[in-house]
């Protein structure tokens, strides 16, 4: 019997790159999936390569800053598949999605809004729609995707920063208040990893050879958090040691 058999998997951004990733690995290893991102058309399609797995797959085309839209997806997960174990808060924004990517002093209040709803108040919204359904079931893992970005800043993205560290502020805190209910909350924050296909050297650096990561590597440390039932309130840095200091030899 698969490891995940029976289980359910909430995933935002799920219609590409990491997040389709970690959706994919959760329906190989016997979970169904809530396949939630905006494009609709790239949700569809990887549900319906999560049903070619053998397990069932839902598709939820909405904005993860939509909240009555996300609590009503989660509401139809648990009429269809009975609960939901696993939370991954993966879908993300910063400025360069509106191609406004600029210094701090420049940025516009509208599009520091757009960033702290997308990464904050999106993965807010998920966590308070799954967290009934976990509770009543004494089980569930929160996993929030951040970024090496809240650990080391970023030029050019300061409100990206901000809320990939608020996602990590939040794991720690809601860790504490729902570990009587079995309930795990951690964050993964990865470096630079291939988006598309394509490698991000000029992000890299040092470490790992000189490599950009995978999206598979970030999919493997969110399924070993799927597992464990004793890390809680902590953020593993998967960078291929992009933020380590200089160090000498
Ligand atoms: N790729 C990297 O180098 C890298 C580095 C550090 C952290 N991360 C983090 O990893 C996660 C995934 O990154 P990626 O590179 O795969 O991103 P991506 O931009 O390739 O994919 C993001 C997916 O989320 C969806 N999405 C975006 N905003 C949404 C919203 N408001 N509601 C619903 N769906 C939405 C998009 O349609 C897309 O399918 C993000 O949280 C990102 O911040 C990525």
């Amino acid at each position: 019997m698969k490891k995940f058999a029976g289980r359910t998997a909430f995933v935002t951004g799920a219609g590409k790159n990491i997040g389709k990733e970690i959706a994919l690995a959760f329906a190989n290893n016997g979970a169904n999936v809530i396949v939630c991102d905006y494009n609709a058309d790239n949700a569809t399609a990887a549900a319906r390569e999560i049903e070619t797995l053998g397990v069932g797959a839902l598709v939820a085309a909405c904005d993860v800053r939509d909240r009555k839209a996300i609590f009503s997806f989660a509401k139809e997960a648990v009429k269809q598949f009975g609960k939901i174990d696993f939370l991954v808060n993966n879908a993300c924004g910063s400025a360069g999605l509106l191609n406004k990517l600029s210094r701090f002093i420049d940025a516009e209040p509208e599009t520091l809004d757009f960033v702290l709803d997308t990464n904050i108040k999106g993965s807010f919204n998920c966590a308070q729609a799954v967290l009934p359904s976990m509770i009543e079931n004494k089980y569930g893992k929160i996993i929030n995707i951040s970024s090496i970005a809240a650990i080391c800043g970023l030029y050019d993205r300061v409100d990206y920063a901000a809320a990939k560290a608020a996602q990590i502020g939040m794991a720690k805190a809601l860790a504490m208040e729902v570990g009587e209910y079995n309930i795990c909350v951690n964050c993964i924050s990865p470096g630079a990893i291939e988006r598309n296909g394509v490698a991000m050297e000029h992000m890299t650096y040092l470490g790992k050879n000189g490599h950009s990561g995978t999206p598979k590597e970030i999919a493997d440390t969110v399924l070993f958090l799927a597992e464990n039932d004793y890390i809680t309130g902590q953020n593993i840095i998967v960078d291929g040691g992009r933020t380590l200091g200089p160090g000498s030899r």
